[in-house]
């Protein structure tokens, strides 16, 4: 398979400049100008286009048995919606429940991807117990390729964890070299505030924030950093939403801790009046850390752009509307969850680097380079040079449109974005220098997806 893509406009995270690719069996090879192609070699013109590196959603959720159901997309939708999209790998989180066999559900949760994502993809490891068999098991499975684990401080009985299990995630962590990535929320304030407000009569989505107010997110991340800090681990925060979390990362960033952060598209851009929307439109877009004061928007926008916030991913977690009826009398039996992964990249590029003064190679490196090289997919992912996979985002810069359920390619039956404009899109998509996706339409080759093997990194 040989690709050129001429004059296009390269930008990553670190440069920028107006180049052909020149691409052979899944690599890219050569960039420079006046590059020829043999005969028979396939060409794409990008002139007036810019070429990202294939974007990465560093937090996904296909496969999830959670809140009595199943989250919605296979690999098959779950990866064509990022492809359409432009994010051309992602790395799914294997969540088993505190019961379940860490092995068997690592095995599983392979299984559900082997054969049926059309792009790139590899795990994040929850730990949510430990036990005299997970120093063993979490080994084999880092050995396996899988260089990052998560942990749970919410969702109690469930993938919680306890400060001992999570003092023990992080220290064997330490020693493989591997990251902890971690949801932060106070498990007992959860419960306890959830069951008060039951205990009044506050059923209705509405409720779900205010049962997880910003002090319970901004006490978990404090507590995770310090952790962090005392066990000499790196760490990672997932969907960070509001200010007081990023206050207590900040604060450990400063004083040295190796600690990143991520948040997530949603939070960016919708806020908690979502949630207030009557009936079941309010119920889609329940999700935790819930959506938050509209404040916290512009406080993640300006520590996006400066780096405070290190990546964006989505948090993809698709339940339609009959599973989130499943929490019409109590907002605690709402499926926790939004669908994002085909509507990150656009969404981004047009709130953040048209409209909202985003560098877009700040732009690229959140979105790509920085997950890539947190956990461990540099340079192979991350960046258009020479040695690299060769996914690519060819961007259609003129592109207007509105996000709508009825086009989207997840298998959920709305958007959480709906309605919303968009300004430019993916026009050409590659992985691995074979085009999936052309002009919104995946017209590719499904199960190209790779399972990206990793090493420790020891941070
Ligand atoms: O609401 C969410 N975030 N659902 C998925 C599970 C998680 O906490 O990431
Ligand atoms: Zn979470
Ligand atoms: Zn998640």
């Amino acid at each position: 398979m040989a690709l050129l893509i001429r004059n296009a406009d390269i930008v990553n995270a670190d440069s920028r400049s107006k180049a052909d690719i020149w691409i052979e069996n899944e690599t890219i090879t050569r960039i420079g100008t006046g590059l020829d192609a043999p005969p028979g070699a396939e060409t794409i013109d990008a002139a007036g286009r810019m070429a990202f590196p294939g974007f990465i959603d560093p937090h996904v959720h296909v496969y999830l048995p959670f809140m009595s159901t199943f989250a919605k997309d296979t690999h098959e939708t779950g990866s064509i919606a990022a492809l359409v999209g432009g994010t051309t790998a992602y790395i799914e989180m294997v969540c088993p429940s505190r019961l379940d066999d860490p092995l068997e559900a690592y095995q599983l949760w392979k299984g559900k991807a082997a054969g049926a994502s059309a792009c790139d993809y590899t795990f994040h490891m929850a730990a949510t117990r430990f036990d005299a068999h997970t120093e063993g098991q979490l080994t084999e499975i880092v050995r396996d390729g899988i260089a990052s684990f998560k942990i749970f401080l919410a969702y109690k009985n469930f993938f919680g964890v306890d400060d001992g299990e999570m003092y023990q995630t992080l220290a064997l962590a330490k020693k493989l070299g591997v990251i902890v990535t971690a949801h932060c929320e106070n498990a007992e304030l959860v419960c306890r505030l959830q069951q008060s407000l039951l205990a009044q009569g506050r059923t209705g989505p509405e409720w779900h924030e205010p049962s997880r107010p910003e002090s319970v997110e901004a006490e978990g991340t404090a507590r995770f950093a310090t952790f962090v800090e005392n066990t000499g681990a790196a760490g990672y925060v997932v969907h960070l939403s509001s200010k007081g979390a990023l206050d207590a990362a900040m604060a450990a960033k400063l004083r040295g801790v190796r600690l990143w952060v991520e948040s997530v598209l949603p939070h960016f851009l919708l806020d908690k009046t979502y949630a207030e929307r009557p009936g079941v439109e309010g119920m889609k877009h329940v999700m935790s850390p819930p959506l938050r004061e509209k404040r916290n928007q512009k406080m993640l926008w300006d520590a996006l752009a400066r780096g405070f916030v290190d990546t964006v991913g989505t948090d993809h977690c698709p339940f339609d509307t009959s599973q989130k009826l499943l929490g019409k009398d109590a907002f605690t039996q709402i499926p926790n969850g939004i669908p994002g992964i085909e509507e990150r990249v656009s969404l981004m590029y047009t709130y953040g680097v048209k409209h909202g003064g985003l560098g877009i190679d700040r732009f690229v490196d959140a979105l790509s380079t920085r997950a890539a090289k947190l956990f461990g997919l540099f340079p192979r992912k991350g960046t258009i040079a020479v040695g690299s996979d060769a996914d690519l985002v060819i961007w259609d810069d003129a592109h207007r449109g509105k996000l709508t359920a009825a086009a989207q390619h997840s298998n959920c039956d709305y958007n959480g974005f709906e309605g919303m404009e968009v300004e430019g899109r993916p026009a050409v998509v590659t992985v691995r220098g074979k085009v999936q996706v052309r002009d919104g339409k995946f017209i590719g080759e499904r199960g190209r997806g790779l399972l990206l093997k990793r090493e420790p990194a020891y941070y």
